[in-house]
């Protein structure tokens, strides 16, 4: 037998139905805020990736699925949303158009990762991405649009910001870190070491505990904020208060990936285990800049689908039920279930959920597969009823039955 890959996942039709619902609620949010669905390809050249989400990345260094393909370019599945809408930002025009330019996009993404909860090979995103505006306001406005997903999924999970400045203040903030962290670098673990001149920052994020206990005492950004940089954090606080969005200012959020800059933001919850993070993202005013377009701000978030899902399941948020056929029409014999397939016919041309039996089963095994189904009505025609002209409805609720003449089976069923 052939497996499945590690750390990817069917979704079978079972279950389909949960996916359709967080990524509808998605696209609602999505018409809400007027942000626009935006469809880039699920790969790119791997320089952009290189280029636009860094170097110094985990996700870059570590993570890519890339491949050479016949045509001998170097290509990658995307390991994330943001790079991909930029490229595409850049190459179709799109700053000559009105600003800010505001998108959303639902996508598969690939990181090679050692799969666990939460943690998957190929997993997909829900991201929002809005170009042109350097305000506050705008950063707050892209947030509401997180905290509002996830509170219509009946969701709990903690908001934590930080701004991690411009390149001014982020230049003076990572020689005091290199400072503080020079003496204790030989007990630092081999990453955080070759992090300390490439990125320091990113030391603050790791998990190993040694570096944890080291990091505890760390300077930290908002410390070295310039004066813009600071005052544009505090616009963004007091924007989330007008919109009433609770949150917590945490110092240790810096984030994966190198293209943020100033706000970074990250929706936290205890209950998925330890990749509790459902969604994150941030301001990045310098990526279009560095990936060869013009100077754009532009800010955005990606949630992980599966996260949100885990999270639903974990906290026992139920799903809405899904919808069941309306009528099930069983038919005793050939010519009983001949009718009952143009009635059939009938009803799905005038939107009428139906099924008939596929199987040939007896009417006492169809009426157990239409339970099964849990449709609302079953309509029987039997060797009478199909010379009566008619077919006896029981409603699956209450039981009761009523005899509906073939021809008034669209108006009977559209009630
Ligand atoms: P990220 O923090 O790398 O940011 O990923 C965003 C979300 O994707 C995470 O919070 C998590 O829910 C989900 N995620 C990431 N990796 C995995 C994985 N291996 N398995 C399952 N879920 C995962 C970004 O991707 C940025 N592009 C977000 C952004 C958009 N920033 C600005 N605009």
């Amino acid at each position: 037998m052939i497996h499945i890959p590690k750390g990817t996942k069917d979704v079978l039709p079972a279950e389909s139905y949960k996916w359709q619902y967080i990524e509808g609620k998605a696209r609602q949010i999505s018409k809400i805020y007027n942000l626009k669905e935006i469809r880039t390809p699920t790969f790119e050249h791997t320089e952009l990736f290189q280029r636009g989400v860094g170097e110094t990345t985990d996700v870059v260094n570590k993570e890519m699925y890339t491949f050479r393909d016949k045509g001998d370019r170097s290509i990658t599945l995307k390991p994330e949303g943001t790079a991909g809408v930029a490229r595409s930002f850049i190459e179709n025009g799109l700053s000559s158009a009105p600003m800010p330019l505001k998108t959303f996009y639902i996508i598969p993404a690939f990181r090679y990762e050692r799969p666990q909860a939460g943690r998957l090979r190929e997993f997909h995103q829900f991201g929002v991405e809005v170009y042109g505006s350097a305000t506050p306001d705008t950063d707050a406005e892209v947030i509401a649009v997180a905290n509002d997903l996830i509170a219509s999924l009946g969701l709990k999970a903690k908001l934590y910001i930080n701004s991690i400045g411009c390149a001014c203040c982020r230049k003076k903030y990572n020689q005091a870190l290199q400072e503080y962290l020079r003496p204790n670098l030989d007990k630092m673990c081999a990453d955080c070491q070759s992090r300390f001149d490439k990125n320091p920052m990113r030391i603050l994020d790791c998990k190993v505990p040694e570096c944890k206990q080291i990091n505890q005492n760390a300077p930290t950004i908002i410390e070295y904020l310039c004066e813009d940089c600071q005052a544009h954090f505090l616009a963004v606080q007091n924007y989330l208060k007008i919109a009433g969005i609770d949150y917590a200012v945490n110092p240790n959020i810096v984030r994966g990936l190198d293209y943020y800059t100033r706000t970074v933001f990250e929706f936290v919850s205890e209950q998925i285990g330890s990749q509790g993070t459902v969604l994150g993202g941030g301001r990045y005013d310098g990526l279009i800049e560095q990936i060869g377009g013009p100077s754009t701000p532009a800010v955005g978030f990606a949630a992980g689908l599966e996260r949100l899902l885990l999270l639903m399941e974990n906290t026992g948020v139920a799903f809405p039920e899904e919808p069941a056929p309306t009528v099930y029409l069983a038919g005793m014999d050939d010519a009983c279930r001949q009718k009952a397939f143009e009635i059939a016919v009938a009803l799905r041309k005038a939107g009428i959920p139906c099924e008939v039996d596929h199987m040939n089963r007896s009417i006492k095994a169809q009426f157990k597969y239409a339970d099964k189904l849990q449709a609302g009505y079953v309509a029987v025609i039997g060797g009478n009823e199909l010379a009566q002209g008619v077919m006896n409805v029981k409603n699956m609720s209450d039981s009761t039955q009523e005899s509906v003449p073939f021809e008034q089976a669209t108006a009977y069923f559209s009630r």
